[in-house]
This record gives structure tokens, sequence and C-alpha cells, in this order.
């Protein structure tokens, strides 16, 4: 028997980390955050002299990565990258390696090996559509670009980072229109997922709807 998964797609500072990790956390089950592996492979490649465009280079690293996500921490070669992987310069570059075909080749497989007993929750772009298009619930977890970025926003001054609302506005809008214009699995609500509108909605309530879906999936 394989293990169920709930695919919870959808564009960048939407919450959906949030969310699919408190619905993992709710039921005891794995949480596969995706992005998270296009964003080392991004910093891998930097560290390593390789060019975010160079398709073969990156993809060798991909499928060589030395991860570990324990405890929240996400580790390369058992450095703590939690934050490094966060940072502008890296979010633009794991949207460049996630537009190269062999890359995302590469982290089929590594992604897959995550579904694990009782069950995962994983998410990212292309969770429902590619990786785990047997998933029992699929969700496309969005909000608008505005309430998007002010959220992005209060996370960095929270974390006491300086921060400007328009610059992240902005970066928001390029890196939306790149990953939903690529050719190789773009963002977009598959037809069956279900939508998940957050603009107006607590992380809760979003946790609650997406935990009565799982339910009504018996
Ligand atoms: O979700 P997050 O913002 O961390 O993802 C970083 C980048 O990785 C995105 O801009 C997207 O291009 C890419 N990505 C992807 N497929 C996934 C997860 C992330 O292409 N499943």
């Amino acid at each position: 028997v394989v293990a169920p998964v709930i695919a919870i797609d959808g564009p960048s500072a939407s919450g959906k980390g949030t969310v699919a990790a408190r619905v993992a956390a709710a039921l005891g089950w794995d949480y596969l955050d995706s992005g998270a592996l296009y964003r080392l492979t991004a910093l891998a490649a930097q560290k390593a002299g390789v060019a975010w465009d160079d398709e073969a280079g990156v993809a060798a690293l991909a499928a060589s990565l030395d991860v570990s996500f324990a405890e929240g921490e996400v580790c390369l070669a058992g450095e703590d990258v939690g934050d490094a992987i966060r940072s502008e310069d890296i979010s633009g570059g794991a949207s460049a390696v996630a537009a190269l075909p062999a890359v995302r080749e590469a982290l089929l497989f590594r992604q897959r090996a995550f579904r694990v007993a009782p069950g995962l929750v994983a998410d990212g772009r292309d969770m429902g559509s590619v990786v785990f298009p047997d998933a029992r619930v699929k969700v496309f977890l969005t909000a608008s670009a505005e309430v998007r970025a002010e959220r992005r926003y209060k996370q960095l001054i929270e974390k006491g980072f300086s921060a400007s609302l328009d610059k992240i506005l902005q970066e928001l809008r390029t890196r939306d229109e790149r990953d939903s214009q690529r050719a190789v699995a773009p963002l977009q609500q598959n037809v069956d997922a279900q939508l998940l509108e957050t603009s107006n909605l607590t992380i809760e309530q979003a946790v609650a709807q997406v935990l009565a879906w799982q339910q009504a999936c018996g």
C-alpha cells in the first residue's frame, strides 16, 4: 500500500508552506517543502561555481545534493542553510534552476522518496500534477499578490531584516510570471485541485479547510 499524499501547490509567499507544515503536524504525517530542494540546488550551484543556466552541471548537483531536513533545520553538506536559502538572490536562482527540465527530472525521484507511512503533505508548484499525480487531496492555495507581498514583508520585518514592500511586490510578480510561463511544470491550478483562496482567511481557517477535505476522502 502506498502512503497517502496531500499535495498543496501555489505561488510564492501564499502561506502554503505554513499551512502544509501545520496540516502535517495535525495528522502526524511527514512534510516535504519541495521549494527548499530547488533553493538548495541553486545554493549548491552558487557554492560550486556552477552557473544557474548550466543545465547539465546544475542537474548533476541536484542529483547528488547532500541535504537533510530535521527539526525545522535545512542542512546542505552538514551546514545549516535555512536562512541562506531564503535570500532574494537564492529565490531568483531557485526559480531559474527550476525552469531546467533536467533539474526537475533529477529532483523528481528525491521528492518521491519522501512518501512514507503514515502519509506525506507536500507543498510546491507541481506536487499534484507531476510529482504525486495520485495524491488523494490536491489543493491550489493562493492569495492576491498584494496580500502575499504584505505577508512576506511582515515576516522579514519580524525577523529583523529591513525590507521594502514595493520591491517585494515587484519581485513576487516577476517570479510568478516566470513560474507560470515556463515550458515545464508551469505554476497553474490543475483541473483536479481544490482552490483555496486565502486572502481573507487566517492560517487556522486554511488548515481547517485542508483537514476537512482530507477527512472527506475517508
Ligand atoms: O516555494 P518556494 O518559493 O520556496 O520555491 C522556490 C522556487 O522553486 C520557485 O520560484 C519555483 O520556481 C521553484 N519550485 C518549483 N517546483 C516546486 C517547488 C518550487 O518549480 N515544486
